[in-house]
């Protein structure tokens, strides 16, 4: 399964529309259904309206009525690993999962969501409130 997941997370990072910074990430989520989601980074003139490939393919896997994610690989051409806002949100939608970091040779690091963001701020820190 990881390796279909690789090639959807490859196939996807050559969609994505990164006219400004040429910087293609590419995204695939699994789902406890076994179902796959893609995401790419959708870039915009005005910057700070870019979305990155991470929050794409979970927010796709969302609307797509799942709610139980099992693995997530970010494909780049260096292996870089997820921003401070992805690592939040996928915290907050995949609780821990293993996350498969790919460059453009194959797997370069094996992580997960909590590695790469312990101690994180989520649903248990609101309480009751
Ligand atoms: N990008 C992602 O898609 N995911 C990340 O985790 C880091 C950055 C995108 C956003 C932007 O389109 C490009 O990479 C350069 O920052």
């Amino acid at each position: 399964m990881q390796s279909k997941l690789i090639e959807a997370a490859r196939d996807a990072q050559k969609k994505a529309y990164a006219i400004y910074s040429n910087f293609y990430v590419g995204a695939a989520v699994e789902t406890s259904s076994g179902k796959i989601f893609q995401g790419c980074n959708v870039e915009n003139a005005s910057f700070s309206l870019t979305i990155c490939a991470e929050r794409t393919a979970l927010f796709s896997a969302i609307a797509g009525g799942e709610r139980k994610f099992t693995h997530l690989v970010v494909a780049t051409e260096n292996g870089v690993s997820p921003c401070g806002a992805c690592r939040q949100v996928i915290w907050e939608l995949c609780g821990d999962i293993p996350i498969t970091l790919v460059d453009g040779n194959g797997v370069c690091r094996e992580t997960s969501s909590s590695e790469l963001l312990p101690h994180a701020f989520g649903q248990k820190d609101l309480g009751s409130a």
